[in-house]
């Protein structure tokens, strides 16, 4: 049963209207029930479905919590998100819900970020296509996406003020380029708005980012909806192109409207769009097919253990992983009694049901266990002398280290990345033991690991696992399972080495991201700076060789039918099925902009027997050697000689080749302001010049000279006294050539 939109909105009055653009409520459209327009509900979150029961952020519906984003991220495995996705709907679907408000895609641009385990990477290609994934596998269920939180909300530091200055260079290249994805290859039914300013705007009023981009670049179709109480002149946000305010507040949005309408201040076209947009979603969510897969919870938890398994990525391993069967276990870390699953705020589920490494390590392997430390950070000796005890009387440690709740959540922000103190403490006691010891960590986003890293002869950055977590840690601990997980972001020797670290989170009302696109492994590969462990990397209990690079290139950038064919070639050298995640980067050619060093433009996950090869083709197009220009407000290619490079992770990339791209230079029109140097290469506006000054007066500027004095306006430079040239002739010639 679906409803013709034009001729609702004939037949609405202008408070039916307004009150279709204003929520009703914390978690419904309004709907028109007079004309037949039910409402759509919506619920979070992101990983796993809250349905609140009651009061807000309090009890909701059991739900299946899947790894949150941090952990899918770090699977680089898309058709992995999109089963999560389908099960999200599946459960979605079965509590009525028509919106599940995720994925979350904003870009990693700092490890404080309270709210990182809930976003992807630090590269958008990466976030994007990940995001995109799931947001696929949850609308094929018949349920609705929202990709969440448009844009540029990269801290929880007073995220419903702050203004962030970032310039359209870096928000095109890092900041939209995950939305835009997901927007063009998943067509998510609604995009969230997010609640900073842009670049002195408050989002939610922002024409530019909700309208020209998102509409005019995107061409996007759906819905915005404001972030939670992100709308602050709800008038100003509708012309923005705001269409729905969530929640519904307490009676003035809707009457504010339809006032304004009355008033004749306005148009009630502007008002007919945003309604009318809502009337599609809702029409969405009544036509939608429902495969009617009951949701399984059994099933779906048996997922999220996959999901944890492909998410853990393996730093470091002497040859302690996998432990050795009858190997006497000190199990030691409270986060193995009482893991740490899952992130605070919105996003938080009722998990259907959690299992512990204690339980699940116990019941395959002889353990003794020992909690080690107080979660609350209080120390404790006793604690310590019983791991340290429970160490001596075994043959190999697992310490489950990493970041109780009250460090990271939605909300607020870290100030450091150390590992709680009485953690450290503690790893330096069993180190001091002298038996092997392996880390496994619980965090939602990077650590500093490099201070004690040497205490551990191997380390599983596990991030937050889901409710399924413990078991999947059994299963690649034993190794019945290996980790084929790889970083999604940088982990830094150091917070100041982060390209953010001294912008971040900015002064009061501000933050100026002034490390521009050098955001992560951009940032550090241009400062050439060392990490703990690159972008990209991880082990797992096999090996693998990259064999073969083979570049096909058809079409020009010019033509824009430029396709660059990539296909590498791995093997696996190992005595044991593995997965490998193959990237490609381009190497950046020398620019008129600065470039990072390479971008990722390319993955793929393999799963190889022992011995076998597989040749892995990857696509690229302009858009993989481009950047943004913002002198030419586009997308431009410029000539240069750029690199094709793959393998493993971002700092090792054994194939690699060359390849140069042949741009004719488009002529950038002179103006009032262009230099000398900018002159003298427009050949014909130069030579019109010159033909303006007498006989034998040509102008003749050595390499040296021209290097000093090249980058000033020329018509500047006209007005001092005695010059051959005058800011007439420049006037003159700009008329003809400009
Ligand atoms: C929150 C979050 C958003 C969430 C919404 C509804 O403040 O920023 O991600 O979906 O409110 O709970």
């Amino acid at each position: 049963m679906s409803f013709d939109v034009d001729d609702i909105i004939t037949q609405a009055t202008t408070e039916d209207l307004a009150r279709l653009v204003c929520g009703d409520g914390t978690w419904h459209t309004s709907g028109i029930e007079r004309l037949g327009v039910p409402r759509v509900r919506m619920a979070d979150g992101p990983h796993g479905l809250r349905v609140e029961l009651g009061a807000s952020l309090g009890e909701s519906a059991p739900a299946t919590c899947f790894p949150p984003a941090v952990g899918l991220a770090s699977s680089w495995n898309p058709a992995l998100l999109k089963r999560v996705g389908q099960a999200l709907g599946r459960e979605a679907s079965a509590q009525g819900v028509d919106v599940v408000l995720g994925p979350g895609v904003n870009i990693k641009r700092s490890p404080l970020c309270g709210r990182n385990f809930e976003y992807f990477s630090e590269d958008p290609l990466l976030a994007g296509t990940l995001a995109s994934a799931l947001a696929y596998g949850l609308q094929a269920e018949g349920v609705g996406a929202c990709v969440k939180h448009f844009a540029a909300n990269n801290q929880e530091t007073d995220r419903m003020r702050v203004d962030v200055q970032v310039s359209e260079r870096a928000l095109r290249e890092i900041y939209l380029p995950a939305f835009e994805k997901v927007v063009l290859s998943a067509h998510p039914w609604m995009v969230m708005c997010s609640y900073n300013r842009l670049n002195g705007t408050l989002v939610s009023q922002d024409p530019w980012l909700l309208t020209d981009v998102l509409r005019g670049d995107w061409d996007y179709d759906g819905v915005v909806v404001s972030d939670w109480g992100a709308v602050f002149d709800r008038v100003e946000a509708l012309v923005a192109g705001l269409d729905l305010e969530m929640p519904h507040v307490l009676g003035n949005s809707d009457v504010e409207v339809a006032e304004v309408v009355e008033a004749g201040q306005l148009s009630r076209e502007v008002l007919e769009l945003g309604a009318a947009r809502v009337l599609a979603l809702t029409e969405r969510a009544v036509d939608a097919v429902r495969p009617g897969h009951a949701a399984d919870p059994a099933a779906h938890h048996q997922l999220a253990r996959e999901a944890a398994q492909e998410s853990m990525v393996l730093l470091a391993n002497d040859g302690v992983l996998p432990l050795a069967p009858r190997a006497k276990i000190a199990l030691v870390g409270e986060f193995a009694r009482t893991p740490r699953f899952q992130g605070g705020g919105s996003s938080r589920v009722n998990a259907t049901r959690v299992d512990r490494l204690v339980d699940t390590l116990a019941a395959r392997r002889r353990v003794r266990f020992a909690p080690g430390f107080l979660l609350s950070g209080k120390a404790d000796d006793a604690l310590v002398d019983e791991a340290v005890a429970a160490a001596e009387a075994s043959d190999v440690v697992v310490a489950c280290l990493g970041l109780p709740d009250s460090e990271e959540t939605e909300g607020l922000d870290r100030t450091h990345l150390r590992l709680p103190e009485v953690q450290l403490a503690l790893l330096a006691e069993l180190a001091a033991v002298g038996k092997p010891i392996v880390v496994v960590l619980s965090n939602g986003s990077a650590v500093e690991v490099a201070p004690w890293l040497d205490q551990a002869n191997a380390l599983i950055e596990g991030w937050l696992a889901g409710q399924a977590g413990g078991l999947a840690l059994a299963d690649v601990l034993g190794g019945d399972v290996e980790p084929s997980g790889r970083l999604a972001e940088t982990i830094a020797v150091r917070l100041g080495d982060h390209p953010s670290a001294l912008m971040f989170p900015g002064e009061p009302g501000r933050v100026v991201y002034g490390e521009g696109v050098f955001v992560g492994y951009r940032g550090f590969d241009a400062a050439d700076r060392e990490v703990a462990f690159p972008f990209g990397f991880g082990l797992g209990y096999t090996t693998f060789s990259y064999d073969r690079l083979v570049v096909k290139v058809t079409g020009t950038p010019a033509s824009r039918d430029l396709r660059v064919a990539v296909q590498v070639t791995v093997t696996n050298t190992g005595d044991r099925a593995g997965c490998e995640v193959v990237q490609v980067y381009v190497g950046n050619a020398p620019a008129t902009v600065p470039r990072p060093p390479r971008e990722l433009r390319g993955f793929s996950k393999v799963r190889l027997e022992p011995g076998e090869s597989r040749v892995v083709s990857l696509p690229l197009d302009a858009r993989a050697f481009s950047f943004w220009s913002e002198a030419q407000g586009r997308w431009v290619v410029e000539s240069g000689l750029f690199t094709i490079e793959a393998g493993p992770n971002s700092r090792d990339l054994p194939l690699a080749q060359e390849l140069k791209l042949d741009v004719p230079a488009r002529r950038v029109p002179l103006h009032v302001e262009s230099t000398i140097a900018e002159w003298m290469a427009d050949t014909e506006a130069w030579e019109a010049l010159m033909a303006r000054l007498p006989e034998g007066a040509r102008i003749e500027l050595p390499e040296e000279v021209l290097a000093v004095v090249g980058g000033q306006p020329l018509r500047r430079f006209a007005k001092f006294p005695d010059m051959p040239i005058t800011a007439a002739d420049v006037d003159a010639v700009l008329a003809s050539h400009g």
